[in-house]
């Protein structure tokens, strides 16, 4: 199953209940994982820049202002209120556009085509698709708004590593051979295939627990395929500078050079 259509409010309701937070821990720019991650990746996989944007999913803004920066003009959307105002409020000089759409809405999406500003050059949803409770519509109705072939690039934390299936471990053990000791980090991955419903936390300390949209790579990229997309880019990004040194510790993604905690795609619909 990829869709919970049941859990949408409740996690719209997380997402307005945590936006002050959110937007706190993004900052202007997003936050490290955002920066080193996810939009270089983003910005690679939608060139050549298409001169119109659609943004699902906007968070905060960061991602949108950056395109706004690079002379994209944006249309940068979000299911919670809350979300949205925090990114107006820190947008003042940049071309984008604000609208309240919640991803689930069949008729919300299908409107869009008549949006100013469509067709768009491509679609980009950030970091949203596990917090989405049903991704059947965007990969239906998202053709509508696009050109052709026009491409829909995301990120999602990266199915395989997702935060329900994976313990984090280090371990340390003799070599044999020559008695050194050698001290290695990762993940043991249990549980792959038990996808739903789970709660967790975005960021440390944020005020509300959310749901997470647990879903394999199979039926993430199988309800894509199934209307129509075709993958033709991907990325799998890890932490290869030893991050920003907010968390130093052993079982940090940031001792995990060879684990990609992320996955950037890129689809196109075939018409
Ligand atoms: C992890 S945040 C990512 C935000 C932003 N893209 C970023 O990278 O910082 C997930 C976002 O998904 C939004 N979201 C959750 N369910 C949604 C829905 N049904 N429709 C639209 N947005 C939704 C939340 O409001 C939140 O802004």
């Amino acid at each position: 199953m990829v869709d919970y259509p049941d859990h949408n409010a409740e996690s719209l309701a997380a997402w307005d209940a945590n936006a002050e937070f959110w937007d706190q821990a993004q900052g202007d720019e997003g936050n490290y994982w955002q920066r080193t991650l996810v939009f270089p990746h983003t910005l690679e996989l939608l060139q050549p820049l298409p001169s119109s944007v659609l943004e699902i999913a906007c968070g905060n803004g960061n991602f949108a202002r950056q395109l706004a920066r690079l002379g994209v003009a944006v249309t940068a959307s979000d299911g919670s209120d809350a979300q949205l105002e925090q990114a107006r409020e820190r947008s003042d000089g940049h071309n984008i556009r604000w609208i309240r759409l919640d991803a689930t809405d069949r008729s919300a999406l299908a409107a869009l085509s008549g949006a100013s500003g469509a067709p768009f050059g491509a679609v980009v949803c950030n970091m949203a698709l596990m917090d989405i409770a049903e991704i059947s519509p965007l990969f239906d109705m998202l053709p509508l708004a696009l050109s052709e072939g026009a491409p829909f690039v995301f990120s999602v934390l990266h199915p395989v590593f997702r935060p329900g299936p994976q313990v984090h471990l280090y371990e340390e053990r003799r070599e044999t051979e020559d008695g050194r000791f050698i001290e290695e980090s990762g993940v043991k991955i249990t549980n792959y295939l038990n996808t739903g419903v789970n709660h967790g936390i975005a960021v440390k300390g944020q005020p509300a627990i959310q749901p997470y949209f647990d879903r394999t790579l199979t039926e993430l990229f199988s309800t894509a395929f199934d209307r129509g997309w075709v993958l033709d880019g991907i990325r799998e990004p890890s932490i290869t500078d030893g991050g920003d040194g907010d968390s130093p510790h052993r079982l940090s993604w940031d001792q995990l050079p060879q684990i990609p905690p992320v996955m950037v795609a890129r689809l196109r619909h075939r018409g």
